[in-house]
């Protein structure tokens, strides 16, 4: 029998506790799952005025949904960077997305394949329905960013860079006149294909900037070192004119009947499920609490013979992580005493 030093044991009781709570706390809603949703209760109204496309077959005029600085979208895109209406310039445009739910999902190089809840794809776009522009920032048509698949590149990170070089027809200072350049109002249209709790998805949304910064002609040396490299370039290195990458603008009509969006906020309103696997996971079924009783944790500590990875089944992907903290506790104290 291996006797713990009498220091480490009431620092294990406590932290037995502490585990033991956010277990059943999980069922309440403690988890980062459930939390922007007990935020969207709490404070219904930082959900702001914007208009994004997410209802299906008619305008939705619901909010952007910020919670601790991540933009919620209505897929399973969280957006990191840029916040709304910020003015942007400088030598490319930066946009940076969490695509694992903050890490509730698998990314490359990992299976991401679920029949529960998956990216299938994004693609990015440049909009504004004022200057009548619709850019190609990503559409996975080449092995190269950012043009290519953003799930495949910066293998293994959960949140992946995309730096857009700025297109020769938004160069300029400020200083120039009204109409001689496509400078102005954009969206970042971010469009997704997903699965969400068994059914897919497309979903459009719209982040508003203002591309009214200084970009000047030719970037500075310095932006090569930038991974992803920014682009796309052209023949020369320098930037692309903006007709090479330009797609026909669609009305809002036509967008509005394009997308098939979820029934509601993925993270918020649903709760990601993946199937269960038996990749890892709690070790043995779930414990038994003793009540108190003057931190004597050894008695009741739980079942540890059960088979790894059957007590994983009984929980979905969302709850294992604690409970498997817990387990682990449960196993130590029961081996140790
Ligand atoms: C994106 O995913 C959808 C749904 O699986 C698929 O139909 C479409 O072809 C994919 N697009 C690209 C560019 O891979
Ligand atoms: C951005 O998209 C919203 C709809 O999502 C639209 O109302 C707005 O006009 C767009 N802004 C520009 C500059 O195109
Ligand atoms: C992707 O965008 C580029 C630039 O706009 C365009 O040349 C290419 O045809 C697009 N690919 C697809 C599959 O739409
Ligand atoms: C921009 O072009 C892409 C590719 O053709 C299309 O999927 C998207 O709906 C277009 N967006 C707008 C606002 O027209
Ligand atoms: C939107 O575009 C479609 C296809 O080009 C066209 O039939 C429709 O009349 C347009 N709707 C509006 C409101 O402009
Ligand atoms: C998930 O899908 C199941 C089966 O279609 C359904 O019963 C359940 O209500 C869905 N959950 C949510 C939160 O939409």
């Amino acid at each position: 029998m291996i006797k713990l030093s009498t220091l480490f044991q009431p620092v294990l009781v406590l932290f037995f506790l502490l585990l033991w709570g956010e277990v059943h706390g999980q069922t309440l809603g403690a988890h980062i799952v459930r939390t922007p949703r007990q935020d969207y209760q709490q404070n219904p109204h930082r959900r702001q005025q914007n208009g994004n496309n997410n209802n299906n077959g008619k305008k939705d005029t619901s909010a952007f949904n910020i919670v601790n600085g991540q933009i919620l979208t209505p897929g399973l895109a969280i957006l990191d960077a840029p916040q709304p209406f910020t003015p942007m310039g400088g030598d490319f445009l930066h946009i940076a997305i969490d695509v694992s739910g903050n890490g509730k999902l698998p990314v490359p190089p990992r299976a991401i394949d679920d029949p529960l809840t998956q990216f299938f794809n994004i693609t990015l776009f440049l909009t504004s329905n004022v200057l009548l522009k619709n850019f190609t920032i990503s559409n996975i048509t080449t092995s190269t960013p950012p043009f290519a698949n953003i799930m495949d590149q910066e293998s293994g990170q959960t949140v992946k860079h995309i730096n857009f070089e700025w297109p020769d027809c938004l160069v300029g200072d400020g200083k120039e006149d009204i109409g001689t350049t496509a400078r102005g109002e954009y969206n970042i249209s971010i469009h997704q294909n997903f699965r969400l709790n068994g059914s897919d998805h497309y979903s459009i949304f719209n982040l508003p900037i203002s591309v009214t910064n200084s970009i000047s002609q030719f970037p500075g040396a310095g932006q090569l070192l930038t991974k992803p490299p920014p682009g796309p370039l052209n023949a020369n290195g320098g930037r692309m004119s903006c007709e090479m990458i330009s797609n026909r603008l669609r009305n809002i009509t036509e967008l509005v009947n394009s997308v098939n969006n979820p029934p509601g906020q993925p993270y918020q309103d649903i709760a990601i499920e993946t199937t269960a696997k038996n990749q890892g996971g709690q070790v043995g079924g779930p414990g038994t609490t003793n009540n108190g009783g003057g931190g004597n944790i050894g008695n009741n500590g739980g079942n540890a013979q059960g088979v790894v990875g059957a007590g994983t089944k009984a929980f979905k992907g969302r709850v294992w992580d604690s409970a498997a903290f817990a387990a682990v506790v449960t196993l130590a104290t029961t081996v140790t005493w």
